[in-house]
Protein backbone atom coordinates (compact mmCIF):
# COMPACT_ATOMS: atom_id res chain seq x y z
CA UNK A 1 0.00 0.00 0.00
CA UNK A 2 1.34 3.42 -0.70
CA UNK A 3 2.17 5.40 2.48
CA UNK A 4 0.41 8.74 3.01
CA UNK A 5 1.90 11.00 5.49
CA UNK A 6 -0.22 13.64 7.31
CA UNK A 7 1.50 16.33 9.15
CA UNK A 8 -0.18 17.54 12.46
CA UNK A 9 -1.37 21.28 12.97
CA UNK A 10 -0.90 20.92 16.63
CA UNK A 11 2.59 21.66 16.77
CA UNK A 12 2.67 24.31 14.40
CA UNK A 13 2.55 28.46 15.06
CA UNK A 14 -0.81 28.88 14.88
CA UNK A 15 0.46 32.81 14.99
CA UNK A 16 0.94 32.14 11.12
CA UNK A 17 -0.80 28.76 10.30
CA UNK A 18 -0.83 28.79 6.55
CA UNK A 19 2.70 29.90 6.68
CA UNK A 20 3.50 26.88 8.43
CA UNK A 21 0.91 24.49 6.32
CA UNK A 22 2.96 26.19 2.80
CA UNK A 23 5.94 24.71 4.11
CA UNK A 24 5.33 21.40 4.13
CA UNK A 25 2.52 21.17 1.41
CA UNK A 26 4.23 19.86 -1.39
CA UNK A 27 5.38 17.07 0.46
CA UNK A 28 2.65 15.12 1.92
CA UNK A 29 -0.59 13.82 1.13
CA UNK A 30 -2.99 15.10 3.82
CA UNK A 31 -3.71 17.88 6.75
CA UNK A 32 -4.35 16.87 10.15
CA UNK A 33 -6.07 18.76 12.50
CA UNK A 34 -6.72 18.34 16.02
CA UNK A 35 -9.95 19.53 17.50
CA UNK A 36 -10.23 19.70 21.31
CA UNK A 37 -12.58 20.56 23.31
CA UNK A 38 -11.30 20.17 27.03
CA UNK A 39 -13.89 17.89 27.72
CA UNK A 40 -12.81 14.31 26.00
CA UNK A 41 -9.43 15.42 26.36
CA UNK A 42 -7.76 17.73 28.23
CA UNK A 43 -6.55 20.15 25.90
CA UNK A 44 -8.39 23.33 23.45
CA UNK A 45 -7.76 23.88 20.46
CA UNK A 46 -9.37 25.47 17.58
CA UNK A 47 -12.79 24.80 15.93
CA UNK A 48 -14.85 25.26 12.51
CA UNK A 49 -14.16 28.83 12.14
CA UNK A 50 -10.39 27.69 12.52
CA UNK A 51 -11.02 25.31 9.66
CA UNK A 52 -12.95 27.61 7.64
CA UNK A 53 -9.46 29.65 7.42
CA UNK A 54 -7.07 26.93 6.40
CA UNK A 55 -5.73 27.77 2.97
CA UNK A 56 -4.49 24.34 1.33
CA UNK A 57 -5.19 22.47 -1.62
CA UNK A 58 -4.46 19.22 0.51
CA UNK A 59 -7.06 17.03 1.43
CA UNK A 60 -8.69 17.29 5.45
CA UNK A 61 -7.66 15.24 8.18
CA UNK A 62 -10.07 16.42 10.75
CA UNK A 63 -9.76 14.51 13.75
CA UNK A 64 -12.70 15.34 16.51
CA UNK A 65 -11.18 14.60 19.79
CA UNK A 66 -14.49 16.23 21.26
CA UNK A 67 -17.47 14.86 23.30
CA UNK A 68 -21.22 15.13 21.68
CA UNK A 69 -19.49 15.19 18.36
CA UNK A 70 -23.31 14.39 16.12
CA UNK A 71 -23.29 18.16 17.15
CA UNK A 72 -20.94 19.56 15.01
CA UNK A 73 -20.25 17.53 12.35
CA UNK A 74 -22.58 19.59 9.85
CA UNK A 75 -20.63 22.77 10.90
CA UNK A 76 -17.15 20.97 10.28
CA UNK A 77 -18.60 19.76 7.02
CA UNK A 78 -19.34 23.07 5.69
CA UNK A 79 -15.82 25.00 6.98
CA UNK A 80 -14.01 22.27 5.29
CA UNK A 81 -15.75 22.71 1.63
CA UNK A 82 -16.75 26.53 1.65
CA UNK A 83 -13.89 27.45 -0.19
CA UNK A 84 -14.34 24.91 -3.09
CA UNK A 85 -12.24 21.66 -1.90
CA UNK A 86 -14.52 18.41 -2.78
CA UNK A 87 -15.99 16.69 0.05
CA UNK A 88 -14.28 13.10 -0.71
CA UNK A 89 -11.16 15.38 0.13
CA UNK A 90 -12.60 15.37 3.76
CA UNK A 91 -12.79 12.92 6.09
CA UNK A 92 -13.80 13.04 9.77
CA UNK A 93 -13.20 11.09 12.17
CA UNK A 94 -14.40 10.58 15.75
CA UNK A 95 -13.65 8.56 18.73
CA UNK A 96 -15.73 5.55 19.52
CA UNK A 97 -15.60 6.60 23.23
CA UNK A 98 -17.17 10.12 22.63
CA UNK A 99 -19.98 7.90 20.52
CA UNK A 100 -22.72 6.42 22.49
CA UNK A 101 -24.25 5.62 19.10
CA UNK A 102 -21.42 5.21 17.00
CA UNK A 103 -22.89 3.75 14.20
CA UNK A 104 -25.82 6.74 13.65
CA UNK A 105 -22.47 8.97 14.07
CA UNK A 106 -20.73 7.41 11.38
CA UNK A 107 -24.03 7.33 8.94
CA UNK A 108 -24.74 10.86 9.86
CA UNK A 109 -21.05 11.61 8.88
CA UNK A 110 -21.37 9.78 5.07
CA UNK A 111 -24.55 11.55 4.84
CA UNK A 112 -22.49 14.80 4.14
CA UNK A 113 -20.15 12.77 1.15
CA UNK A 114 -17.01 13.03 3.15
CA UNK A 115 -15.09 10.15 4.62
CA UNK A 116 -15.88 8.72 7.78
CA UNK A 117 -13.42 7.79 9.90
CA UNK A 118 -13.19 6.30 14.05
CA UNK A 119 -10.66 6.72 16.06
CA UNK A 120 -9.74 4.56 19.55
CA UNK A 121 -7.81 5.32 22.20
CA UNK A 122 -4.78 3.01 23.80
CA UNK A 123 -6.98 2.07 25.96
CA UNK A 124 -10.08 0.56 24.27
CA UNK A 125 -9.73 -2.68 22.43
CA UNK A 126 -10.44 -3.36 18.69
CA UNK A 127 -13.50 -5.38 19.69
CA UNK A 128 -15.10 -1.60 20.52
CA UNK A 129 -15.51 -1.15 16.40
CA UNK A 130 -15.53 -4.25 14.90
CA UNK A 131 -19.06 -3.99 14.07
CA UNK A 132 -18.37 -0.73 12.08
CA UNK A 133 -15.95 -1.99 10.90
CA UNK A 134 -17.45 -2.16 7.09
CA UNK A 135 -19.21 1.07 7.09
CA UNK A 136 -15.80 3.46 7.80
CA UNK A 137 -13.91 4.50 5.28
CA UNK A 138 -10.58 4.96 7.88
CA UNK A 139 -10.10 3.68 10.79
CA UNK A 140 -7.39 5.70 13.46
CA UNK A 141 -5.47 3.84 15.98
CA UNK A 142 -4.02 5.65 18.36
CA UNK A 143 -0.49 5.85 19.84
CA UNK A 144 -0.65 7.66 22.75
CA UNK A 145 -3.76 9.20 25.06
CA UNK A 146 -4.86 12.02 22.95
CA UNK A 147 -4.53 15.52 24.38
CA UNK A 148 -1.39 16.76 23.37
CA UNK A 149 1.37 16.56 20.82
CA UNK A 150 5.17 15.77 22.06
CA UNK A 151 4.58 12.17 23.85
CA UNK A 152 5.87 8.54 23.77
CA UNK A 153 5.20 6.21 21.07
CA UNK A 154 2.90 3.57 23.28
CA UNK A 155 3.92 0.45 21.86
CA UNK A 156 1.03 -1.60 22.15
CA UNK A 157 -0.41 0.03 19.04
CA UNK A 158 1.27 -1.95 17.08
CA UNK A 159 -0.45 -4.85 17.89
CA UNK A 160 -3.87 -3.85 16.60
CA UNK A 161 -2.67 -2.15 13.67
CA UNK A 162 -1.43 -5.88 12.99
CA UNK A 163 -4.61 -7.36 14.14
CA UNK A 164 -6.70 -4.74 12.25
CA UNK A 165 -5.01 -5.09 9.03
CA UNK A 166 -5.44 -8.96 9.24
CA UNK A 167 -8.94 -8.37 9.33
CA UNK A 168 -9.33 -5.32 6.82
CA UNK A 169 -6.72 -5.94 3.94
CA UNK A 170 -7.93 -3.24 2.03
CA UNK A 171 -8.91 -0.20 4.60
CA UNK A 172 -6.84 2.66 5.66
CA UNK A 173 -5.46 2.58 8.73
CA UNK A 174 -3.87 6.20 10.12
CA UNK A 175 -2.22 5.86 13.34
CA UNK A 176 -1.08 8.93 15.19
CA UNK A 177 0.91 9.97 18.41
CA UNK A 178 5.04 9.77 18.83
CA UNK A 179 5.53 8.83 15.32
CA UNK A 180 9.04 9.91 13.96
CA UNK A 181 11.21 8.05 11.54
CA UNK A 182 11.46 5.03 13.41
CA UNK A 183 8.10 4.39 14.75
CA UNK A 184 6.65 5.54 11.87
CA UNK A 185 8.71 2.82 10.15
CA UNK A 186 7.23 -0.19 12.56
CA UNK A 187 4.06 1.32 12.23
CA UNK A 188 3.84 0.48 8.32
CA UNK A 189 5.72 -2.71 9.05
CA UNK A 190 2.55 -3.65 10.89
CA UNK A 191 0.19 -2.46 8.39
CA UNK A 192 -0.58 1.11 8.89
CA UNK A 193 -0.33 2.89 5.72
CA UNK A 194 -1.72 6.83 6.93
CA UNK A 195 1.28 8.16 9.52
CA UNK A 196 -0.22 11.18 11.47
CA UNK A 197 3.44 13.43 13.25
CA UNK A 198 3.16 16.73 14.66
CA UNK A 199 5.84 17.00 16.90
CA UNK A 200 8.31 15.35 14.31
CA UNK A 201 7.86 17.21 11.38
CA UNK A 202 7.06 20.72 12.60
CA UNK A 203 10.14 20.27 15.20
CA UNK A 204 12.36 19.38 12.60
CA UNK A 205 14.94 22.11 11.24
CA UNK A 206 14.85 20.37 7.67
CA UNK A 207 11.00 19.97 7.52
CA UNK A 208 11.18 18.12 4.22
CA UNK A 209 13.87 15.83 5.05
CA UNK A 210 11.62 14.81 8.04
CA UNK A 211 8.76 14.05 5.62
CA UNK A 212 11.73 12.13 3.51
CA UNK A 213 12.67 9.82 6.23
CA UNK A 214 8.87 8.69 7.43
CA UNK A 215 8.52 7.23 4.11
CA UNK A 216 11.70 5.19 4.09
C1 LIG B 1 -2.75 14.03 19.95
C2 LIG B 1 -3.10 14.44 18.54
C3 LIG B 1 -1.99 14.24 17.59
C4 LIG B 1 -0.76 15.06 17.92
C5 LIG B 1 0.39 14.21 17.56
O1 LIG B 1 -3.88 14.05 20.72
O2 LIG B 1 -4.21 13.68 18.06
O3 LIG B 1 -2.39 14.42 16.24
O4 LIG B 1 -0.67 16.27 17.23
O5 LIG B 1 1.55 14.86 17.93
P1 LIG B 1 2.97 14.13 17.91
O6 LIG B 1 3.20 13.66 16.50
O7 LIG B 1 3.91 15.19 18.35
O8 LIG B 1 2.87 12.96 18.86
ZN1 LIG C 1 -4.63 13.74 15.89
Amino acid sequence: MNIKIAPSILSADFGKLNEEIASVESYVDLLHVDVMDGQFVPNITLGAPVVRCIETKLPLDLHLMIEHPENFIEDFVKAATEHGRSPKDVSITVHQEACKHLHRVVQLIKSFGVKAAVSINPGTPLEMIRDVLDDVDMVLIMSVNPGFGGQKFIEHALQKIELLREIKPELDIEVDGGINAETGKRCVEAGANILVAGSYIFGAKDRKLAIEALRK
